[in-house]
């Protein structure tokens, strides 16, 4: 055995870079998210998908999870624009996909629709509480969608950490010169705090490698910036993982905190990136409470594994137990809440903010002081 098949069976690729836009007078304006989605689309990442979503199939993912070939997928990936924008555009349109001044791609448009949001929001992040960041995002954006195939003309040029971002085909060449046959990918928005740690090096106990693939597309304005958290990263693999058992390289998707739905897309992206296995721990994706603790493992059991192609690792709430003097999880100690150390994300950011410690058995102090300096840094900035 040798990675993963891609989902949907090969790696979509549609970089044309040479593509003449001689001609092509009409343009959308993508905005961060679009752009990255484009890029996501054209580098394979979201094989088999080969455009933003016509209705057939958008319909098809909100309402069964599936692609309208049957293909799993659980996040609409759409390019919304304004009433006003789409009054200018017809099916057959040629269009140039534009951000900050520059053609990116193409898209031909088959489709034009406006969508139930409100529709979208239930069955995706299932409320349309606006206080949800997901669900705030989906109607800020247009409220008419545009699909249609597209092709990649030009790749987005980073100031920092440029040789962090891989394509698909580029990651499995990487896990084929490592000699990996087993790969677990992990999906992350935060830094790795002892807990990820843990549950990382469960499953490295059992395959050959880790891809570390935190997120770092748009995320909520309180979550850790991700070049703080890419600096994080790297003092924790230098200090704490063998060299060669790991791979670093980002996902530069948007955080949709759809829950149990985005835990399913992370872990068709991470078979397209060539992961055999894909760790869902507590609230994978979640915020606030709006799902239950272990809701983003219990949604895959609708799937055979052969339709999910990846291999999902579940894991229990882990934390630091002072009885233990270890890492553990209620399936592996038997002590109670007090000897648990445990902080939430908004109370570790708050700390972090004040320059106040974490302590240590929540999260490795190399980690910490970078996470300190760094957000400091930003707030004497801002
Ligand atoms: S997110 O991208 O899923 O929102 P986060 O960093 O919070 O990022 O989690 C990354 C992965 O680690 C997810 O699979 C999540 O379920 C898991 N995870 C986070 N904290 C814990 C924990 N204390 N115990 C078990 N799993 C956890």
């Amino acid at each position: 055995m040798t990675l993963s098949t891609p989902h949907g069976g090969k790696l979509i690729n549609l970089w044309e870079p040479n593509y003449s836009t001689d001609g092509l007078k009409k343009e959308i304006i993508l905005d961060a998210t679009a752009l990255s989605d484009l890029e996501l689309i054209g580098s394979g990442a979201y094989s088999p998908i080969t455009g933003f979503l016509g209705q057939k199939d958008y319909e098809s993912v909100v309402n069964n999870l599936r692609l309208a070939d049957g293909s799993v997928w659980s996040i609409p990936i759409t390019l919304p624009v304004t009433e006003a924008t789409s009054e200018n555009l017809s099916v057959g349109d040629e269009v140039k996909l534009v951000a900050n001044g520059e053609v990116y791609g193409v898209l031909t448009i088959t489709e034009i629709f406006t969508p139930d949001k409100t529709a979208e929001a239930l069955a995706v992040y299932q409320t349309a509480d606006r206080a949800h960041p997901g669900v705030a995002k989906m109607f800020e954006r247009g409220d008419v969608y545009v699909g249609g195939p597209i092709k990649l003309l030009k790749r987005v040029k980073r100031d920092q950490f440029q040789s962090y971002y891989l394509d698909p085909a580029e990651t499995r060449k990487e896990f084929e010169e490592k000699g990996w046959k087993t790969v677990v990918g992990f999906q992350t928005r935060n830094p790795v705090h002892r807990a990820h740690e843990y549950i990382q090096k469960s499953a490295l106990e059992i395959v050959d490698g880790l891809f570390l693939n935190p997120l770092v597309g748009e995320t909520k304005s309180d979550d850790i910036p991700a070049d703080v958290r890419m600096k994080s990263y790297k003092v924790l693999l230098e200090n704490y993982y063998p060299e060669d058992r790991v791979f670093l390289a980002v996902f530069p998707a948007a955080m949709r905190y759809a829950g149990p739905r985005e835990a399913i897309f992370h872990a068709m992206v991470r078979k397209n990136y060539g992961c055999t296995h894909f760790i869902v721990g507590r609230d994978h994706a979640g915020v606030g409470n709006y799902y239950g603790t272990y809701d983003a493992q219990l949604i895959f059991s609708q799937f055979t594994a052969d339709e999910l192609g990846i291999t999902l690792l579940f894991f229990e709430h882990s934390f630091y137990c002072t009885k233990c003097e270890n890492m553990a999880s209620t399936k592996t100690c038997p002590h109670g809440k007090e000897d648990h150390v445990i902080l939430s994300g908004t109370k570790v950011r708050e700390l972090l903010r004040n320059g106040e410690i974490p302590p240590s058995t929540f999260s490795r102090k190399e980690v910490v002081e970078v996470l300190i300096e760094g957000l400091q840094e930003k707030s004497v900035k801002a």
